[in-house]
C-alpha cells in the first residue's frame, strides 16, 4: 500500500516537474525587465495596435497567451518578420490562423530584430497578467461631455422662456384686474372702496406711461443691437458646425474606445498641407471582416464596389460624399505638417476632444484672430530640431523670453496668405 502511494507521488511529481520546466523553457527567451517591457509597449502601440489588442480580438487575434499557443517563440519571430512567407511555406499553424481570420494579411515587419519582437511579447505578457480593465466606452473620461454646466445656447432659451412666462403672467393679471373692476363697479360701493377700485394706477395707465415705454424700447433695441453685432462677427465663422455624415462613422468608437491612431486614417498630417479624409480602402483593412452585416458598413462596400458574399470586387464604385467640416477660405494657407510634425502640436489643441465625438464638429473659430493669437502665445518647439538651434541662440541673446512663433515670422501676412 505504502509503496503504491509513494510511486504515485513520484509520478505526479515528475509530471509537475516536466510541465513546469517545459513552460519555463518555452518562455525563457521573453525578457521580463521593465526596460524591455516599455520598449515593447512603444513598438506595440505604434505598429501592432491598429490590428491587435492584448485581450481582445480585433483584426487579428488577441495576443495574450500567444507564446503558449504558437508552435514556438522562434516561430513567432519568423512570423512577425514575414507572415506571408510563413503562410506560403505551407506551415500548418500559420495557415490555420490565416484561414481563421478570413485570409487577411498581416503586415510584414522585415526590419524588426529578434530583441524588438521579444520586447513586444514581454509587453503583451505583462499586460495579459494585469486584471481586466472596465469595458471600452464605459470609461467616464471617454463618455463624459466636454466642460460642465449648462451650454450657453440652452441658457439663452431658458432665459427667453422665463421672460415670456413673466409677460404672460402680467397680461393675465391685468385681465383679471379689469374683469374684477367691471364686476365691482356694477355693485354699490362705499366711497372708500370706490377710491381703491378706481385708483389711477391701473394696468393700462402704467403700460401707457412714458417711463414704461422708454424701458421697453430700450430693452428691445439693445437686444436687437447685440444680435446684429454677434451676427456680423460670425459671418463665415462656422464654429460648432456639425453636419450629418453619409455614413454614421464614430470617432468616439474608433479613436476613443478602440484607440486607433489619428494618423492611421488621416495619413497626410505628418507629410503635407492636408490631413486627408481616409479612402474606403483604409476602412476595408478592418471592415472586410468586422460588422459585415451592418447597413452602415454595407455603404462602404457599395462605395468601393465590394461584394462580401463572394469577397470580390465588382468594379462598380460610388465615392462616399463626406461633408467637409473645416474649411478655410482660399486666401488663407494652412499646413498640417508644419504644426503637427514640426511644431509638435496635438490634434486636440485645434480640433478639440475628437476621440469623444460621436459626430465631428468644428471646435475652434478658425478665424485669423485665432491663428494669430496662438502664434503670439506659443513657444516654438526647438527640441531636436537643428534647424532652430542658431535662430534660438540668436533670439535668446537678444531677448529674455523664449522664442515664440511670432518671432520666426508667424505674424507675417505672406506666410498665411497666398
Ligand atoms: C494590418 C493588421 C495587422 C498588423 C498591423 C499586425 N498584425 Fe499580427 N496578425 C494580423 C492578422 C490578421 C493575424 C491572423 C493571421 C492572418 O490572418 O494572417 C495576425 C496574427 C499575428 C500573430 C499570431 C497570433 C496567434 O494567435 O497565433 C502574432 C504573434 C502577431 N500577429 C503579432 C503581431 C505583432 C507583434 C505586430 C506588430 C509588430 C502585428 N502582429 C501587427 C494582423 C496584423
Ligand atoms: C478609422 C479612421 C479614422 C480615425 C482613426 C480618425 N479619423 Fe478623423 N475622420 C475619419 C473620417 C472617415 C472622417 C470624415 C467623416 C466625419 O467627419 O466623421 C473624419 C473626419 C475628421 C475631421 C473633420 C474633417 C473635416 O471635414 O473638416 C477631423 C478634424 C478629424 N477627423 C480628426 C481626427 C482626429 C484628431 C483623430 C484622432 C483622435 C481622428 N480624426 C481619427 C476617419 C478617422
Ligand atoms: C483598425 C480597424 C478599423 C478601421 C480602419 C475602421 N474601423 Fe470601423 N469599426 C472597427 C471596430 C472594431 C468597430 C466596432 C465593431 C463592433 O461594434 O463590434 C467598428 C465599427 C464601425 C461602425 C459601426 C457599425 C455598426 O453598425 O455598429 C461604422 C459605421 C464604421 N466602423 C465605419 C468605418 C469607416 C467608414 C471606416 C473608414 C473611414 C472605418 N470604420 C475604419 C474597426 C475599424
Ligand atoms: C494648429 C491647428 C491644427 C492642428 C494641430 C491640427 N489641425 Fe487639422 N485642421 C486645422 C485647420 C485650420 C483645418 C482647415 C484647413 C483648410 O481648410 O485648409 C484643419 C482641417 C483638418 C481636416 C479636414 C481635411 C483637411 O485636410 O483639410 C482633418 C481631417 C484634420 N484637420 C485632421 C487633423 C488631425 C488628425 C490632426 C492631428 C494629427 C490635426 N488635424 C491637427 C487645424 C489644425
Ligand atoms: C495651437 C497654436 C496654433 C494655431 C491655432 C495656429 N498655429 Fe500656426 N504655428 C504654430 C506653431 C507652434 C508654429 C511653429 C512651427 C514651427 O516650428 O515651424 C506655427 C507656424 C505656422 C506657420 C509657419 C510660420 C513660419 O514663419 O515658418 C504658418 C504659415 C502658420 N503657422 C499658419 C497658421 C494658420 C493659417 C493658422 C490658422 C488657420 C494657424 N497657423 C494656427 C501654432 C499655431
Ligand atoms: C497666422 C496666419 C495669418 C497671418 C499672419 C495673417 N493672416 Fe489674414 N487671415 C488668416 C486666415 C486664416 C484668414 C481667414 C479667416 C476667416 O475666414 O475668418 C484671414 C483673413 C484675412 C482677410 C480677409 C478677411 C475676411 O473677413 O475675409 C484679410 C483682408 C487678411 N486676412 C489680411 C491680412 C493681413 C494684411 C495680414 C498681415 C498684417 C494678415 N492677414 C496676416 C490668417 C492669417
Amino acid at each position: 500500500m505504502m509503496k503504491d502511494r509513494l510511486s504515485d507521488l513520484v509520478k505526479i511529481l515528475t509530471i509537475v516537474l516536466f510541465v513546469t520546466t517545459s513552460i519555463t523553457s518555452f518562455s525563457q527567451e521573453i525578457p521580463t525587465d521593465a526596460a524591455a517591457i516599455s520598449a515593447g509597449e512603444a513598438l506595440f502601440n505604434g505598429n501592432c495596435k491598429s490590428c491587435h489588442r492584448v485581450k481582445q480580438k480585433l483584426v487579428g487575434p488577441a495576443l495574450a497567451g500567444v507564446e503558449g499557443r504558437a508552435p514556438s517563440i522562434s516561430w513567432i519571430l519568423e512570423w512577425v518578420k514575414n507572415p506571408a512567407k510563413k503562410i506560403a511555406s505551407g506551415d500548418e499553424y500559420a495557415n490555420k490562423i490565416y484561414n481563421e481570420y478570413n485570409k487577411s494579411q498581416m503586415t510584414a515587419f522585415t526590419s524588426y530584430t529578434d530583441a524588438q519582437i521579444l520586447s513586444i511579447l514581454a509587453y503583451v505578457k505583462s499586460e495579459a497578467a494585469k486584471p481586466d480593465a472596465p469595458p471600452p466606452g464605459k470609461d467616464p473620461q471617454v463618455t463624459g461631455e466636454t466642460g460642465s454646466g449648462v451650454p450657453s445656447s440652452y441658457m439663452n432659451t431658458i432665459l427667453g422662456g422665463m421672460i415670456l412666462i413673466l409677460v404672460l403672467m402680467l397680461v393675465i393679471l391685468g385681465l383679471i384686474v379689469n374683469a374684477l373692476k367691471r364686476f365691482l363697479n356694477q355693485k354699490e360701493l362705499t366711497a372708500e372702496d370706490a377710491e381703491v377700485v378706481n385708483s389711477p394706477y391701473t394696468f393700462s395707465s402704467v403700460t401707457r406711461s412714458t417711463g414704461f415705454i422708454f424701458l421697453v424700447t430700450f430693452l428691445v433695441a439693445s437686444i436687437g443691437f447685440k444680435t446684429v453685432i454677434d451676427g456680423l462677427y460670425s459671418i463665415g465663422v462656422q464654429q460648432d458646425y456639425q453636419p450629418k455624415q453619409p455614413i454614421a462613422f464614430s470617432h468616439k468608437l474608433h479613436a476613443g474606445s478602440y484607440e486607433i491612431n489619428c494618423k492611421y486614417c488621416h495619413t497626410g498630417v505628418m507629410k503635407g498641407k492636408q490631413a486627408n479624409i481616409p479612402s474606403p480602402n483604409i476602412c476595408m483593412n478592418c471592415h472586410t471582416q468586422i460588422k459585415q452585416e451592418s447597413p452602415e458598413i454595407q455603404k462602404i462596400y457599395a462605395a468601393i464596389g465590394y461584394d462580401p458574399k463572394t469577397a470580390s470586387y465588382t468594379g462598380k464604385q460610388k465615392p462616399i460624399e463626406w461633408v467637409r467640416i473645416h474649411n478655410l477660405p482660399d486666401l488663407a494657407y494652412f499646413n498640417h505638417a508644419q504644426h503637427v510634425n514640426v511644431g509638435g502640436i496635438e490634434c486636440q489643441t485645434c480640433h478639440g476632444p475628437i476621440q469623444e465625438m460621436e459626430v465631428v464638429k468644428q471646435y475652434s473659430l478658425l478665424t485669423m484672430g485665432w491663428c494669430i493669437d496662438c502664434h503670439r502665445k506659443t513657444e516654438v518647439n526647438t527640441k531636436d530640431n537643428a534647424y532652430y538651434d542658431k535662430l534660438n541662440e540668436l533670439h535668446l541673446s537678444a531677448k529674455k523670453s523664449k522664442m515664440k512663433v511670432e518671432d520666426i515670422g508667424g505674424l507675417e501676412c505672406a506666410k498665411c496668405h497666398y
